[in-house]
């Protein structure tokens, strides 16, 4: 089959799909969960925020700035940072072969991200 970039982008965006991630399962599966079941303080850390953190963009934020991205405190000490460049789209940067995330990736991290806050940093 031919893949047609000119329309992929127009249907997925401008970023190339080969330079995007797509929603992992059990994320998807956490953002379709029933409204009623989605409660705040059921987000945690090892469930739901750390699975957006790949051994890749772990590391090479271990290398850029020592933030350690598995480590729950100090993604808790830094979520106004890692929140606003998280939505800017600023971050992660390309550098993984993962690539950067699509916007409905970008939103189900802000949504997870936020409930986490708003649970008070479950484990
Ligand atoms: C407090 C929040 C963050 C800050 C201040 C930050 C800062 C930086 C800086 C200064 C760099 C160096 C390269 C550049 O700026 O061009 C960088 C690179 C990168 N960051 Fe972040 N970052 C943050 C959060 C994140 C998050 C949440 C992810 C992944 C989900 C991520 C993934 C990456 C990746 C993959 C690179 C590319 C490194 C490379 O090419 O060597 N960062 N970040």
């Amino acid at each position: 089959m031919r893949h047609d970039c000119a329309y992929r982008s127009r249907l997925f965006g401008s970023v190339h799909p080969a330079h995007t991630v797509t929603i992992l399962p059990t994320m998807r599966q956490n953002f379709l969960r029933k409204r009623e079941d989605f409660n705040m303080a059921t987000v945690g850390f090892q469930a739901n925020i750390k699975p957006f953190f790949t051994p890749c963009y772990r590391s090479h934020m271990l290398a850029v700035s020592g933030l350690d991205l598995w480590d729950a405190g100090q993604v808790k000490d830094n979520w106004d940072d890692i929140n606003s460049e998280v939505a800017s789209g600023s971050m992660p940067k390309p550098g993984c072969p993962e690539g950067v995330w699509d916007k409905t990736t970008q939103a189900l991290f802000l949504l997870e991200f936020l409930a986490w806050k708003n649970g008070g940093f479950q484990p």
